[in-house]
C-alpha cells in the first residue's frame, strides 16, 4: 500500500488558515470563541466534509471528525490537536496537527485503506489559556480532569464565563455531558511540531513522545496604596508594582535554584493598575507558569515562589491573593504505541529519536482516557508562540506519513 501525502495542498490549506487571524498577517491570533476562531472552526470542519467525514461536536466545542472503520463496535483509533493561537502566534502550533490529520486521512482513503475500526479526528477546545487562564480546557474536560462546574465558573479578563462563550459560539448541551467513558478510544496519537530545538540540531525527522512535562499556573492579585507619583514620599509606599516585580524575580529564582535543569518558570502575564506614569500602582495581576518534567521539583519550587509571595508582601505592605489554577502531573506515553511508530519510522527510513515534550498538550489530558503518545517534527531554530514559527513542507510531510502509517498499523485490525 502507498500513502501518497500531498504537501502541497496540505501546505496551502495551512497558509489559508493562517489568513484567519485576529491580528495582521504572518501573525496568527486566534482566541477561544474569537471570531477568527470561530471562521478557523467553519475552515476545517468544511475540509472534515469535503474528506467525507462525520461530524459532531460536544458542548464545550470539541470537534470529532470520524471516518467510519467497518466494524463499528471496536474502540476508535483517534489523532487530533487544536487550532486555537495564543496572541503572536505562528501559523503551525496545533494547526500541522489538525490539517495533517486531515491530509493523512485523505492519503489513506485514496490509498485504497480500509480501516476495520473507525478513525476519529479530535479539535480540542482551548488547547491553549489564552482566554481563561486555563491550558487544554476541552481535553481537561474529555478526560474527566477538571469538574464541569469548574469549567463553567471560568471567567475571562472581561468576566464573561464559559457559559457566556459556549453560547455565544452555539455550543449546545451540558458541559457534564463531554466526559469521555475510558474505554472509547483505542488509542490517541498526537501530530505536533517540536517548539524545540532537538530534532533540528540532530538533524533528525521525527520525535516520538514519552512523556509529557508537568504543568502548573499560579494567579496572582496584588492590591498596594495608589496615589500621586510626585507626593508620596519612598518610605510611606506600598506599590503594588514593584510587589510583582519582585515576585517575578522570585519565579526565576525558584525555577534555577531547584535542583532540576528542567525546571521552567515565566510569568508571562504581568499587568498594573492605573498604569498611568505618574500614578503609584495600587493594583497588580500576575499570572506565573511552571513547569517540570519531575513533580518533585516542580511542587518545590511552586512552593518557594508563594512563601517568597508572602515574604515581598508582608515587607511592602501589600495585600496578596493567590491561587493555583491548575498543578498537574506529566502524563507517560504508552511504551507499545512508542515502539510501533518506531517501528513504522525505521520500515520508512525515516529518522528518529524518543523524546519529551516539554511543552503541554491535549495529549496530556487524552492519556488519562486511553494509551497515548505523540509524533513530534523539527522546526525552525525551535521557535514556537512566536510569528516566525516554521516547519518546512518536507519536514510536515514526513510527520504526516508516519501519522498515517500509525493510523493505518491501528485500524487494520
Ligand atoms: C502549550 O501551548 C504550552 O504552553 O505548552
Ligand atoms: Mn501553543
Ligand atoms: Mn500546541
Amino acid at each position: 500500500m502507498k500513502i501518497a501525502i500531498n504537501k502541497n495542498r496540505l501546505q496551502s490549506e495551512i497558509d489559508e488558515l493562517a489568513l484567519i487571524t485576529e491580528a495582521a498577517p504572518p501573525v496568527v491570533t486566534r482566541v477561544l470563541f474569537s471570531e477568527a476562531d470561530l471562521r478557523g472552526r467553519a475552515f476545517v470542519k468544511n475540509l472534515c466534509r469535503e474528506a467525507g467525514l462525520n461530524l459532531r461536536e460536544d458542548a464545550v466545542g470539541n470537534i470529532f471528525a470520524r471516518w467510519e472503520g467497518l466494524d463499528k463496535n471496536f474502540p476508535v483509533v483517534a489523532t487530533g490537536s487544536h487550532i486555537d493561537a495564543i496572541p503572536n502566534a505562528g501559523k503551525y502550533d496545533g494547526v500541522v496537527g489538525v490539517l495533517g490529520a486531515i491530509e493523512a486521512i485523505c492519503a489513506l482513503q485514496q490509498s485504497g485503506f480500509q480501516p476495520q475500526r473507525s478513525i476519529e479526528l479530535i479539535i480540542f477546545t482551548a488547547e491553549e489559556p489564552t482566554r481563561f487562564g486555563l491550558g487544554c480546557l476541552g481535553s481537561r474536560l474529555l478526560g474527566g480532569v477538571l469538574s464541569p462546574e469548574k469549567a463553567a465558573a471560568l471567567s475571562d479578563r472581561d468576566g464573561k464565563n464559559l457559559e457566556f462563550w459556549r453560547g455565544q459560539a452555539g455550543c449546545v448541551g451540558e458541559l457534564n455531558s463531554v466526559w469521555l467513558p475510558k474505554n472509547t478510544y483505542a488509542a490517541f496519537v498526537e501530530l505536533h511540531i517540536e517548539q524545540g530545538p532537538i530534532l533540528e540540531r540532530e538533524n533528525l525527522d521525527i520525535g516520538i513522545v514519552e512523556k509529557i512535562a508537568a504543568p502548573s499556573t499560579l494567579r496572582i492579585w496584588l492590591t498596594g496604596v495608589g496615589g500621586h507619583a510626585g507626593a508620596v514620599l519612598m518610605p510611606e509606599r506600598h506599590d503594588a508594582g514593584l510587589a510583582a516585580a519582585e515576585i517575578s524575580l522570585a519565579v526565576e529564582q525558584a525555577a534555577k535554584n531547584s535542583g532540576s535543569p528542567d525546571t521552567v518558570g515565566t510569568t508571562g502575564i504581568f499587568r498594573i493598575e492605573p498604569g498611568a506614569v505618574n500614578s503609584v500602582p495600587c493594583q497588580a495581576y500576575l499570572e506565573i507558569d511552571l513547569r517540570d518534567t519531575l513533580v518533585q521539583t516542580r511542587d518545590e519550587a511552586l512552593a518557594q515562589i508563594e512563601k517568597a509571595a508572602v515574604e515581598i508582601c508582608q515587607r511592602r505592605g501589600v495585600e496578596l491573593k493567590m491561587e493555583r489554577l491548575n498543578v498537574d502531573p506529566p502524563a507517560i506515553c504508552d511504551a507499545a504505541l512508542v515502539e510501533t511508530i518506531s517501528e513504522i519510522c525505521t520500515a520508512q527510513k525515516i529518522s528518529s529519536k524518543r523524546m519529551i515534550s516539554r511543552a503541554y498538550h491535549d495529549s496530556l489530558f487524552m492519556a488519562q482516557v486511553c494509551p497515548t503518545t505523540m509524533i513530534f517534527i523539527p522546526c525552525f531554530k525551535g521557535y514556537s508562540h512566536r510569528p516566525d514559527e516554521f516547519s518546512s513542507p518536507e519536514q510536515i510531510e514526513k510527520g504526516v506519513q508516519v501519522l498515517a502509517e500509525t493510523l493505518a498499523a491501528l485500524t487494520s485490525h
